[in-house]
């Protein structure tokens, strides 16, 4: 039988009609840092590109959004006043109840997530309530402040809440207080399986979320335990969690398509502010070709298998894909 070895070599049209991955702008989630005040804008030293803004700032961000045609955001607060249980986030005249009320009411188009988490509101600095005596984040005093920080966001008209401390149980009980108070159909994205990573260091900048002592180790996981990493993410999706996540994300696909192989739900990748501010800094210097990179990066997330990927690339990613 007649065995022909050499591949036939496929013009441009037929490699486009074969491709496995694909990428949409409707795959991606934008992040924006709001603060209070007025007119305010300012770039982030670390991540050039990124903006601290207030509230009117993001009503007009979002009319940019929506002309690159990017409908989902999610949310991250720096509020005025720190304290040791982050009241700001537990209030409805708070910075993230307050934005997500002007954006639903300027542009009730657009799909808005909320980050649930404390680090940014605290003092202190950790993603809950402190135990005093041994310094660590008491994982069961801060659920019950994470109920009520879901249902300020969930009144305020949030669409989403990514609920992204990794406390043990946070997404049943997420779920129980959202179906208690009428919300038995907004979404959770978990932030399933999130690593205790170097790779957060710039956005620690942004949301001005350093903690003041220890490291988050206690509660995020370790980058070295893959069946942990797995178990964490099929433990949520059986809480009820709706969306399943990696974070971050290049370091961890092998992560992703794992998880992707032993559940069945929707998965989101966190491209973090590390892997950003790697890239485009190597691109200032000319040693990449920047645009090339950040596209072969984002093909990655979806071919290991990302439904959604929540990146500060997303803008220039809708301008590369309009081209
Ligand atoms: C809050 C939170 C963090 C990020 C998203 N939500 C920081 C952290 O866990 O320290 C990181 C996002 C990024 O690095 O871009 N818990
Ligand atoms: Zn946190």
């Amino acid at each position: 039988m007649f065995q022909r070895f050499r591949r036939t070599r496929l013009n441009t049209h037929l490699r486009s009609l074969v491709r496995e991955t694909h990428l949409s702008v409707n795959d991606f989630i934008y992040p924006l840092f709001v603060r209070s005040g007025e007119a305010i804008k300012t770039e982030v030293e670390s991540m050039p590109g990124v903006f601290q803004m207030s509230i009117d700032e993001v009503l007009k961000e979002c009319v940019k959004l929506k002309n690159l045609n990017i409908y989902s955001i999610i949310l991250f607060g720096i509020p005025d006043t720190k304290d040791s249980i982050g009241s700001d986030s537990l209030c409805e005249h708070g910075i993230i109840a307050s934005c997500i009320r002007e954006i639903k009411n300027m542009h009730p188009d657009m799909f808005v997530v909320t980050d649930l988490c404390f680090c940014e509101y605290t003092d202190h600095g950790h993603c809950g309530i402190i135990d005093v005596e041994n310094e660590t984040v008491n994982n069961d005093a801060t659920l019950e402040i994470s109920a009520q920080q879901a249902i300020i966001h969930a009144k305020a008209g949030a669409d989403m809440i990514a609920p992204s401390g990794m406390m043990d149980g946070i997404i049943a009980t997420l779920r129980e207080a959202l179906d208690a108070n009428g919300f038995e159909n907004l979404p959770i994205m978990a932030y399933s399986t999130k690593f205790s990573s170097a790779y957060y260091g710039p956005f620690r900048d942004v949301a001005e979320s350093t903690p003041s002592f220890g490291d988050r180790a206690s509660y995020q996981m370790d980058p070295a335990n893959r069946r942990e990493a797995i178990s964490e993410s099929i433990s949520d999706e059986a809480q009820g969690a709706d969306i399943l996540m990696v974070k971050p994300a290049l370091a961890y696909l092998d992560i992703v398509r794992e998880i992707k192989d032993n559940t069945s739900l929707p998965m989101a990748v966190y491209n973090v502010s590390g892997e950003y501010a790697m890239l485009k800094l190597a691109g200032k210097h000319n040693l990449i070709d920047y645009d090339r990179v950040v596209m072969e990066t984002m093909i990655s997330f979806k071919r290991a298998g990302a439904d959604i990927i929540i990146s500060y690339h997303a803008k220039e990613v809708a301008k590369m894909l309009k081209k």
